[in-house]
């Protein structure tokens, strides 16, 4: 039997940055994990899809280098090559991940582990080094979440793929059908037909990342991607395949009428399921939710008071980064602080091209929640930066509430966006004005700049780019003096 101050089960960046944290206020900290370490997000998540998707990238601007004066003639794909280094980043991260958790002290112990009681876990070793017995004082559960399957789509991994197959193939199909336009849909889409694959996207409701997202930042994805000569079929619900010869023809209902889409390949991203349902819970128990997600309080606390639950397995929005967050505040909580997951916003990216990222309130949200809504916005193409990488499309919508200029919410699409958005996440939980910002001075030339520029358009008129709408925001003066 072994014992722990903190058992963290699940080893995703929730909870090896929970494992880390609690370690660091000193406790002796057990973490569980019964596949790879790093979890979805670093092994068949974020981190290969994002190497995929620069490596995608790189290769469509081969294809416009002309434009810029180079003659590289034409490229071809090692994809097999490409895997392999894809894989070497992730184990970078993946081996940085145990190393960091041994430097601090965390016993690492690889096996799935399963509630005897409350207090008590059983941990079946994935080595074949049998069960082991875990007594901890707490205990925080990080499992993560899986990708949802629906009827008609057993996932086997050579026609049927979900995420992770997608990522971990070695060549490319001539045809790609993907159900569900969605994060996961779009960003794999994007990469596969950039590559060359003829990609069918099916989407059940009216349009792209409807509601997820500002419908003008969709909008700039869904044409770029149909200008590149992705297919697109809305109210369109996938119900099954059917083989013929060599072909796979994807049976989808469109508005009552059956259609069928050849491919060769099938990716499913419909979304993702809490891993609340493989623990044994009942044993020790913690409560779900008709969704499968695991309640839990601002602290993180489940009804069982010692049991605590961080990321996908506690609840939307399921993103990495709301993981860490969360797994630094129930470390902390254990510690004896007295801190709660109070947060105004927690920013999303979609690694799409261009990317689309946001934080804060989308317009239509802000004013259902009584705001009177002023807008800023300006577009990459009057940035410097934005055209000297060739990137003048998109831009930057700040939303803000007209009586206290107070920035509700930032919108952007456009090359670098998630590296954009975090200024706008900081502004939001700071409370800062669109004043604010547009009197921090931001280096020349930089993308940044649009951010300036967005802020001062939602007040007054911004310099670099004249509009009629210039003439309104004339009699809206600063409600801050200098
Ligand atoms: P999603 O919920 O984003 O999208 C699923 C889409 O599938 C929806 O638009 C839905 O209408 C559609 N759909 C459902 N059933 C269908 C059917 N039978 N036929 C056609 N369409 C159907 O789910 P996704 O893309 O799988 O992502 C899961 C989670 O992973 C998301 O919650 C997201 O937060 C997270 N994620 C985050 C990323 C990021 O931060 N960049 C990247 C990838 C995933």
């Amino acid at each position: 039997m072994k014992q722990a101050d903190v058992c963290v089960i699940g080893a995703g960046p929730g909870g090896y940055v929970a494992a880390i944290k609690a370690a660091q206020l000193g406790k002796k900290v057990i973490i569980v994990e019964r596949d790879k370490w790093g979890g979805v997000c670093l092994n068949v998540g974020c981190i290969p899809s994002k190497a995929l998707i620069t490596a995608a990238h790189f290769y469509d601007q081969l294809q416009h280098a002309d434009e810029m004066g180079f003659n590289v003639g034409k490229t071809t794909i090692d994809f097999k090559k490409m895997q392999v280094w894809k894989s070497g980043v992730v184990n970078k991260l993946t081996s940085g991940v145990v190393q960091l958790l041994k430097a601090n002290g965390c016993e690492t112990i690889s096996g799935e582990a399963q509630f005897v009681s409350p207090t008590d876990l059983e941990v079946k070793s994935s080595n074949g080094g049998g069960v082991e017995r875990i007594k901890a004082t707490n205990f925080i559960i990080a499992t993560g979440s899986r990708p949802v399957q629906i009827p008609g789509f057993e996932y086997d991994g050579k026609t049927v793929f979900n995420s992770t197959d997608a990522l971990e193939q070695s060549s490319l199909p001539k045809r790609l059908a993907v159900i569900g336009g969605g994060y996961i849909g779009l960003e794999i889409g994007s990469f596969y037909q950039k590559f060359g694959v003829e990609v069918t996207v099916i989407e059940a409701t009216k349009g792209l990342l409807t509601g997820v997202t500002d419908p003008d930042c969709a909008q700039v994805i869904f044409r770029k991607l149909k200008k590149a000569g992705v297919n697109f079929l809305f109210n369109a619900k996938a119900v099954g395949y059917k083989k013929a010869g060599s072909d796979l023809n994807v049976i989808v209902s469109v508005e009552g009428k059956e259609q069928k889409i050849p491919c060769d390949k099938i990716l499913v991203t419909v979304g993702r399921k809490p891993n609340s349902d493989q623990l044994n819970l009942q044993k020790a128990g913690v409560k779900i939710d008709p969704k499968g997600f695991i309640e839990v309080n601002k602290q993180l606390k489940t009804n069982v008071p010692h049991i605590y639950a961080i990321g996908d397995v506690a609840g939307q929005p399921m993103l990495a980064h709301k993981g860490m967050r969360e797994g630094i505040i129930a470390a902390e909580v254990i510690a004896g602080k007295n801190l709660v997951m109070d947060v105004k916003t927690i920013p999303a990216v979609i690694f799409t091209d261009p990317e689309i990222a946001s934080a804060g309130m989308m317009v239509e949200e802000a004013q259902s929640k009584g705001f009177d809504v002023g807008v800023g916005q300006f577009p990459y193409v009057a940035n410097g930066r934005a055209l000297t990488m060739n990137s003048g499309e998109g831009f930057v919508k700040m939303v803000v509430d007209k009586k206290t200029n107070v920035v509700l919410g930032v919108h952007i699409v456009g090359a670098e966006a998630s590296q954009l958005i975090s200024e706008a996440a900081l502004a939001i939980e700071m409370g800062a004005t669109a004043e604010d910002i547009a009197s921090t001075i931001h280096p020349h030339p930089t993308l940044p700049e649009m951010m300036m520029e967005a802020a001062e358009a939602a007040f007054g008129p911004p310099i670099h780019i004249f509009t009629r709408v210039n003439r309104d925001h004339a009699t809206r003066l600063p409600t801050k003096s200098p």
